[in-house]
Parts: structure tokens; sequence; C-alpha cells
């Protein structure tokens, strides 16, 4: 359940403003975050605003996190800063791939032209993730998108990428599905949400067998949805991932913030080491840093991973 919050005023909003963008010049990347969720979770067009502004700065995991947080606000008003990102190709492609999946997520028809420009994208990951958003925003539009969105379909509140697969269909069938790289992403994914929202540890191995695949968008959503499933199933094969330095960075990145949520004893030292290892990238180590906290926050019977504001548990999903 969402938690009610009071309205914010303009002296909290600028406060909240000012931690997010380091105003200060000595606010940690976590405290940062929080920062972020606090205002995200306000949910209104000043805080679109505030998050907006963060794009200047030189950090792609916080630009990326800024871009899906406007995505999951789903307000139009973030639209044109979304759009600039996407066509900004001198900007990191993991913050430009989240600012076209945010675009699916507000999904608004008068996103698909850009969308569909950057389906030729150099970036495999921004094109692959323009494909998925237009496959969406055509399905949301669709009498069959219409008639699922009138259903309750997930325990998980996110605004996914794709949504889960229509009928009830088995593991291994959804195995079949899920590492068929001849269909088209979009189906693909369906099978990846319909695959989490069953959650057993048959489904999760089928999901870790898609870390096989050559698609680092694809690995890296397969670590996102076990970073919402919080299952310590999960561990070896994020692990694994987090391990290994000829994976891609934002899959990479993503293993971490989930191993960050299931907050087990053994993982702390692994994030410890990659958040401080000199040769990790930069986005892995942030992503750890995050991550520690993360784990912190889990352990500490918190009831807000935000600063100051509310945040249901299970929702602390980074993207
Ligand atoms: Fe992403
Ligand atoms: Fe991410």
């Amino acid at each position: 359940m969402a938690v009610e919050h009071e309205p914010v005023s303009d002296a909290e909003l600028e406060k909240l403003e000012s931690v997010l963008l380091n105003k200060a010049d000595n606010v940690s990347l976590h405290r940062r975050f929080r920062a972020l969720f606090t205002l995200r979770n306000m949910d209104d067009d000043r805080a679109v605003q505030a998050i907006s502004k963060g794009f200047k700065d030189e950090s792609a995991l916080l630009k990326h996190e800024l871009a899906y947080c406007l995505g999951q606000m789903k307000r139009t008003s973030a639209l044109p800063m979304l759009e600039d990102v996407l066509r900004d190709d001198r900007e990191d492609p993991m913050v430009r791939h989240e600012a076209a999946e945010a675009l699916g997520a507000i999904s608004d028809p008068s996103s698909m032209p850009i969308l569909s420009q950057y389906t030729t994208d150099p970036n495999r990951a921004v094109r692959e993730t323009c494909e998925i958003a237009l496959a969406k925003i055509e399905f949301d539009n669709s009498s069959e998108g219409k008639a699922f969105r009138a259903q309750e379909h997930s325990e998980f509140t996110s605004i996914d990428p794709a949504p889960p697969s229509e009928q009830r269909e088995e593991v291994a069938a959804l195995r079949a599905r899920l590492l068929d790289t001849s269909l088209p992403l979009f189906r693909r994914y369906r099978a990846v949400f319909a695959l989490r929202d069953i959650g057993t540890p048959a489904a999760l191995d089928a999901l870790a067998d898609g870390f096989g695949d050559s698609s680092d968008l694809f690995k890296h959503e397969i670590a996102f949805v076990f970073g919402q499933l919080s299952d310590l199933h999960t561990v070896p094969a994020l692990l694994r991932v987090l391990q290994n330095d000829g994976e891609a960075d934002m899959v990479r990145h993503e293993a971490a913030e989930a191993l960050g949520g299931i907050a087990t004893d053994d993982v702390l030292p692994h994030l410890r080491e990659w958040n401080k290892r000199p040769d990790a990238p930069r986005v892995v180590r942030e992503s750890c840093e995050i991550a520690l906290d993360m784990w912190e926050y889990e352990r500490s019977g918190q009831l807000e991973y935000a600063d100051g504001g509310g945040m249901e548990k299970g929702s602390v999903a980074v993207a």
C-alpha cells in the first residue's frame, strides 16, 4: 500500500533539491539518491522540475536514476527533458536508455516519432530500448492493452517496460519464449515479467538462464527483476554477474543493487570489495555504494528508504 503523504512545502522542496543537486558539494551519492526517492514520491510537477535539473551531473548512475524516476512518476511535464536526454549523443548510453524507457513508461503517443527515430541508434541498448518502448505504447493504446490495464496483474507497483504475458503458462513454455532470440524483445520481456510474477525457484532459474543472452539490455532487466523479487535463491547468479569484469557495466550495476536489496550477510563483503576496487568501472563502484546503503536500510528495520518521505517496503527497487 502506498503511504499517504503530506503536501511538501516549497521550502522543503528546495532543501531536497539542494541535496539532490549536491549544492553543498559534500553530499554523498547515497543521500542524493534518498532525496531523489522523496522527490519522486511527491508526485507533482514541482518535483519533476527539481529532478530534471540533475541531468547536468557527472554521475551516469545518478542521471539514469533520475530518468527512471521521471518515467515512474508518469507525468507528461517530463517529456521534453527526457527527449533531450535521448537526443544527446554525448550522454552515457545507460542514461539515454533509461530516458527512452521512461518515455515508454509515461506512454504518451506523442513520444512515438522520437522513439522510432532512435531505433537505429548506433548503441544497441538504446535502440533496443526504443523498440520495446514503442511496442509498449502501441500495446497500451490497443484494445488488448486497455482491457489488460483494467485488471490487477501483479503485486509489483513498478511501471514495467512490458506487461507480463497474458495467458497463464507453464514455466517451461515461458522459458522457451524468454530464450528465443528470433522473437521481438517486447515478447521476450513479457515472458520475463510473467516469470517474475510466478516467482518460484524454477521460474527464477529460467530467468537466470537469460544471463547467457548477448543483449546487455535483456540481461540488465533480469537483474532488475531479481532486485524486485529479493529472493535468496538468485544470489549466486547475481554474484557471478557482479564479479564478471567482462560483463557490461549496466548489467553489473543492476546486479549490485539487487544484491543490496537482498541484503544477506554473504553479499556484504562483495559489495564492499567492488565499491573500493580501483579497477572497477565508476558505475559499478557507485552502484555498490548505493547497494551498501540499501543493505543497511533493509537490515535496519526503517520504514522508508527515502529522505524524510514515505516509500512502501518493497518499492526500494532502484533502476
Ligand atoms: Fe535500465
Ligand atoms: Fe539501472
